[in-house]
């Protein structure tokens, strides 16, 4: 089947600038569904002076005529989507069922999945995980369990889901108090609370599979807003100290209810440096004065939880495996204004272990580590206002063309600030793009 879907995926540990990307190709695009992941997620989109930081709601909103789908592979947490949803209205960006339409079968984040995600942390101490707090392991490990989950449907009923909460506040309250002395949850509370979030949410409720599916028959035109990054999934990241969904290409299919076929061409999002907020293994980490140059000239500050991000050297053996993972056809490189300034710059090429080359990515052995890099001069100057390639100073050119060849897929978007309009397209399959 021919599709002129896209996805667009994270191919390092999150906060590529995803949302920037997909709100510069939402425009070519008739639906824009966020497939994996929850308010974990934070998706900055910059229009004109105006700055959106979007956690649950899909970047698709600033584009007129795009629906926007919250599909069932999504941790919803209704609270974190009527805030998000009061906010844009009093910037005068009105969302109706028109808009933003939420799968009946996206698991629903309960209060209890947040208390559970704190108090896990904190009982875990210094190995605690460093998780958002946002109950995304609670919510999946729900799911998976099925006996205590509730379901973005299930919000419609009221009597119905009132009783089940009173069922699972039960168990729950019997588990939190066993295993850290937790206070009992207040059931009928919370029922009241989520009977009115059903009540609020219930017109956008909607068989999401159903809506993709017949607008793939159809030929119109899907974007895939992948959430956190490639090195964050939960199969191929570095667990533990991953997320808990499959937040690779891969996880399009069952995400959002469509075949593998209705994948498209995957745009993989890379920052042309690394970052990676929260704890686990980062081989190109700087914990050093270049590490902290990047960060202030970056802005590397968490969307979700202002958290400072970690930063560190691009880190193209991880990228090219994380663009083999979700058979990545294109890249779009991005904050490469971030590097202006630098002599030197390094681009991590692979790794040693135990003093040899490391063949085949493996990303169950990170800890142990040790990047081999290679130096490539830097530029000097503002490309901040540089709006075709052509522009670039020689060196920021020759570390695209590098970062091409190591990942082994052409560069087709360069974005060098925050705004839609510095966004450089170039040799771009997408249809419509370039
Ligand atoms: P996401 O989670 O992948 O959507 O990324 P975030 O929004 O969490 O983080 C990316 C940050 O970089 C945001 O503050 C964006 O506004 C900003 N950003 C995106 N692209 C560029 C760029 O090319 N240059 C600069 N300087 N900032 C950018
Ligand atoms: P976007 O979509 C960066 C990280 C957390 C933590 C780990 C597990 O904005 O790129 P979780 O709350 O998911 O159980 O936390 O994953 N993490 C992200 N880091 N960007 C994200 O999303 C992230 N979503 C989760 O910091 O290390
Ligand atoms: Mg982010």
């Amino acid at each position: 089947m021919h599709t002129s879907n896209i996805a667009v995926v994270g191919l390092q540990w999150g906060d590529e600038g995803k949302g920037k990307v997909v709100d510069a190709v939402a425009g070519v695009s008739r639906y824009v569904v966020r497939y994996c992941g929850g308010a974990n997620a934070g998706h900055s989109v910059q229009i004109g002076q105006e700055k959106y930081a979007l956690h649950l709601i899909p970047c698709g909103i600033f584009r007129e005529g795009v629906v926007n789908i919250i599909a069932n592979g999504v941790a919803f947490d209704p609270q974190v989507a009527l805030e998000e949803l009061a906010a844009l209205a009093d910037r005068g960006l009105r969302l109706g069922p028109d808009r933003l339409v939420i799968s009946s079968a996206a698991q629903v984040v309960m209060p209890w999945h947040k208390l559970q995600d704190s108090l896990g942390e904190q009982a875990l101490g210094s190995a605690k995980l460093g998780t958002t707090v946002r109950g995304i392991g609670p919510c999946y490990a729900d799911k998976a369990m099925r006996s205590v989950a509730i379901r973005a449907g299930d919000l419609i009923d009221a009597d119905a889901l009132r009783d089940r909460i009173r069922r699972i506040a039960e168990i729950k309250s019997a588990t939190f108090a066993a295993l850290y002395g937790a206070e009992p949850i207040d059931a009928e509370a919370i029922a009241d609370e989520y009977i009115e979030y059903g009540r609020q949410l219930g017109p956008m409720i909607a068989n999401a599979g159903a809506i993709l599916r017949n607008a793939c028959r159809n030929g119109e035109r899907i974007m895939f807003e992948g959430g956190q990054g490639s090195m964050l999934d939960i199969d191929h990241g570095t667990y533990p100290f991953v997320t808990s969904s499959t937040v690779t290409a891969c996880g399009v299919p069952s995400g959002a209810g469509v075949p593998p076929s209705a994948v498209g061409t995957v745009v993989g999002v890379i920052k042309a440096y690394s970052s990676r907020v929260g704890t686990g293994p980062f081989p190109t980490e700087q914990d050093n004065e270049t590490g902290e140059w990047l960060r202030r000239r970056g802005q590397e500050y968490g969307t979700t939880t202002g958290r400072p991000r970690r930063c560190g050297w691009l880190d193209a053996f991880a990228v090219r495996y994380a663009a083999d993972l979700s058979g990545v056809g294109e890249l779009a490189l991005t904050l490469l204004d971030v590097l202006s300034g630098l002599d030197e710059l390094k681009i991590c090429t692979g790794y040693e272990l135990t003093g040899r080359a490391m063949q085949d990515y493996d990303a169950t052995v990170l800890a142990e580590a040790e990047p081999v890099y290679e130096s490539v001069p830097g530029w000097a100057g503002d490309i901040s206002q540089c709006l075709s390639y052509a522009d670039l100073p020689a060196a920021a050119k020759a570390y695209v063309t590098r970062v091409e060849e190591l990942v082994g897929r052409p560069v087709s978007i360069i974005s060098v600030g925050p705004a839609r309009r510095q966004t450089i397209v170039r040799r771009s399959k997408i249809e419509g793009l370039s």
